[in-house]
């Protein structure tokens, strides 16, 4: 899959694409049949919402389950970020998030890079997140809100949240929210399992809770150039990677079909990759 010139010029303008249906239900179904068994496990990867037994996020999925490692390496997600940044990439994180129906949890509003910068010390924002939805995503269930146009205004203050949710983040005030979405709108791309949205790491963007009967479960990978590497491992490798060796890109059909892919942690999780490193 090949970017279009006026699709980078969008994405230079507005800081996301949107891809409905980029993914067909049959490869969708290959994916959703594995999510339960993954979020079964009690692993450090799962982290489970506030006061629930549902699981917020899935880390690193791809080290441990075959359909996540086949995804990881999936052509038309990977490709078009390695033509916006003309770079070899590797996967900074992977996640698969619930939202589950009625449990699903807010996301504050907050850029990825702020993290990313704040405590991996990546250098430059470009790293760029690539979304796919396992479920029709549509305006109850917690669709990701963007703030169009506010990656180009590079980082933006923020403070470092504990306590909103069970997942620690740097959130962007009210104020400043409001001054943005004055600037640029707000956008809720929504839209049939197998929709993509590729999203610069400096978008604002958020999504409220979960309230509908309906999971609106996402896979997202954080790919970053292999020369802006994060320079500090505070947090465990399963959140923020540190294999900075390029991802080979599988065949279109690897969904559907049968490829080798390395399963590292298929057995657990080393014990060096659930902690952070401190600099001595
Ligand atoms: C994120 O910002 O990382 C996740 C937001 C969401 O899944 O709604
Ligand atoms: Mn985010």
């Amino acid at each position: 899959m090949k970017l279009m010139p006026e699709q980078i010029q969008q994405f230079e303008r507005e800081g996301y694409l949107f891809f409905p249906s980029l993914f067909s239900r049959e490869e969708i179904a290959v994916l959703n049949a594995e999510v339960p068994r993954l979020y079964a496990q009690q692993r450090p990867e799962n982290v489970r919402e506030k006061g629930s037994d549902a699981v917020r996020t899935n880390f690193a999925a791809h080290m441990y389950s075959y359909p996540f490692a086949k995804l990881a390496r999936h052509p038309r997600m990977v490709r078009p970020v390695m033509q916006i940044y003309g770079d070899e990439l590797y996967m900074h994180q992977f996640k698969i998030n619930g939202k589950m129906a009625f449990d699903g949890d807010v996301w504050q509003w907050h850029q990825d890079y702020g993290t990313w910068k704040n405590d991996d010390l990546m250098p430059e924002p470009r790293a760029m997140n690539v979304a796919i939805f396992l479920n029709d995503v549509n305006e109850f269930n917690g669709p990701l809100m963007f703030i169009p146009g506010s990656h180009q205004l590079g980082v933006i203050d923020a403070q470092h949240d504990t306590s909103t949710t069970s997942y620690p983040l740097w959130t962007i005030n009210h104020d400043t929210i409001r001054k943005l979405v004055e600037r640029g709108g707000m956008v809720a791309p929504k839209g049939p399992a197998g929709s993509m949205i590729l999203f610069h790491s400096c978008l604002v963007h958020a999504s409220t809770s979960n309230l509908s009967p309906w999971n609106r479960v996402a896979v997202y990978l954080s790919l970053c150039a292999v020369s802006n590497h994060i320079r500090r491992f505070k947090r465990p490798e399963y959140i923020a990677h540190r294999d900075f060796a390029p991802l080979r890109c599988l065949p279109d059909d690897c969904l559907l079909k049968n490829y080798e892919v390395p399963l590292p942690w298929k057995d657990g999780t080393p014990a060096d990759a659930l902690e952070g490193v401190v600099a001595a």
